[in-house]
């Protein structure tokens, strides 16, 4: 028998899910909280490099990668070795309370990536949503304000305080009653459906202005202002990046009124987008950066990255039992090195290859509105009619389900877009596999309107 070690290829044996699979799925739903969203029933059993198996051998190509967390691939050797050997020497002391070696060197690792005008530190979490809450924090505790501005479409996380931030789908806060106060949200800069009918890179000036002239006119004064926190990328929200001169333009109004400008990269950043960070495309230099998913191939692990001059919190003021635990830290740090030893480069390369293949999809099939995003983050918008842009969240289901039944796996994002964020070892053949599975998928599709 194949199995996920063996192929880099996907093939389908049973009807989906197989019986085994369907064991699974049965035990699952007696037992965990039905809060969870499953689009479509995979059920992985093993999984390496970018294919994963089911319980009844068929193998998946996964241009999901766990919701971008797989950047190395599943189950990379130097990560399962970091893991194995890390697990033997030190697996807890909590760096709340105790000194470890691995922490600093992690931290040391990051802060390497960080703009040079400025020294640097580093938290560590455990999670994106923990990366948020304790930046909420950081930007309070350190300009003594406590104002907060996000972004609709934008996804911080569901705990409390970075919900509050969050504003992706209502089903998200229904129920969980009153948030933090003094979020303020304002659009995000989506060209595909520009208002104003700006390209790419113009799209967004008149959201900078609803900001200074509206915002910080009408409903708070800048100097209340403790933060503004963007995705460079929006994730969650649909794939939709920035342009560059808007991070640039929101980097200038956050240094005149002394504004965190905090940049959450926990699904863009760890060189997905082909450099470390996705605001280093804009060249700015954020106050401080999240990060989590893609740092450490699967090992809960997030930390958030801030000027030296901003965090200078008192001891006390923030801790966490796991965060930094040793074994994900091995995991992180063999996570490093592998992206900075090629992959990063590889996820430009292949996010370049792929686009050049697909950019003609709005042209060649009538429900593709858009393609976009960068280097291996990559969103195809999902239309009823190009002319109208009708969202058609049912048509991208479809699209999802059919790639599903071909063997490739793929991620709904936003109302109507699809994701595909592959770990960022893939090759031509992969890409060219995964393309073509996405073609026929559109194509079948297509045949149901
Ligand atoms: C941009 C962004 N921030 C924060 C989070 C929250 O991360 P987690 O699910 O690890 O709490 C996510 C998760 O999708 C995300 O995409």
């Amino acid at each position: 028998m194949i199995t996920a070690t063996e192929t880099k290829l996907p093939s389908i044996k049973t009807a989906l899910p197989g019986p085994k699979g369907k064991q699974v799925i049965e035990y699952d739903a007696k037992y965990i909280s039905p809060s969870l969203s499953r689009d479509y029933p995979l059920v992985a059993e093993r999984a390496s490099g970018a294919i994963v198996e089911d319980p009844d051998g068929n193998m998946f190509l996964d241009f999901a990668a766990g919701i971008a967390v797989c950047s190395t691939g599943h189950c990379h050797p130097n990560v399962v070795s970091a893991i194995q050997k890390q697990a033997a020497e030190l697996i807890h002391i909590a760096g709340t309370d105790f000194y470890h070696r691995h922490m600093p060197q992690l931290a040391e690792r990051l802060v390497a990536t960080m703009p040079k005008s400025h020294n640097w530190k580093v938290f560590f979490g455990n999670s994106g949503t923990e990366a948020v809450e304790g930046a909420i924090k950081l930007a309070r505790y350190s300009t003594k304000r406590d104002k907060l501005i996000a972004f609709y479409g934008c996804f911080h996380g569901r705990t409390l305080g970075s919900l509050s931030l969050t504003a992706s789908k209502n089903t998200q806060r229904k129920y969980f009653g009153t948030l933090l106060g003094g979020v303020e949200h304002i659009p995000y800069p989506y060209s595909y459906r520009c208002a104003l009918g700006h390209g790419r890179e113009e799209c967004g000036g008149e959201i900078i202005d609803l900001l200074e002239h509206q915002i910080f006119k009408r409903l708070f004064a800048p100097e209340e202002v403790a933060a503004i926190i963007v995705e460079p990328i929006q994730g969650e929200g649909g794939f939709i990046p920035a342009p560059l001169s808007f991070l640039q333009e929101l980097q200038r109004i956050c240094n005149k009124h002394g504004i965190m400008l905090i940049l959450d990269e926990v699904q863009a950043g760890m060189g997905r987008t082909g450099k470390m960070w996705a605001y280093d495309h804009a060249g700015i230099t954020p106050d401080i950066v999240l990060t989590a998913k893609g740092i450490a191939s699967g090992m809960p692990i997030s930390a958030f990255i801030a000027k030296e001059s901003v965090m200078q919190w008192k001891p006390g003021s923030h801790g966490t039992t796991y965060g930094g635990n040793p074994v994900c830290v091995a995991a992180a740090l063999a996570t490093l090195d592998l992206i900075q030893g090629g992959l990063m480069a590889n996820a430009q390369k292949m996010g370049d290859y792929i686009f050049r293949k697909i950019g003609d999809w709005p042209k060649k099939f009538r429900i593709v509105g858009d393609v976009r995003g960068k280097g291996l983050m990559i969103g195809v918008e999902i239309v009823r009619d190009q002319s109208t842009k009708e969202r058609a969240q049912d048509l991208r289901d479809k699209v999802v389900d059919q790639a599903f039944h071909r063997g490739l796996l793929t991620l709904g994002s936003g109302e109507n877009s699809i994701r595909m964020s592959p770990p960022l070892i893939i090759d031509e053949e992969q890409a060219d596999c995964a393309i073509r599975i996405m073609e026929e998928s559109i194509r079948e599709t297509e045949k149901s309107l």
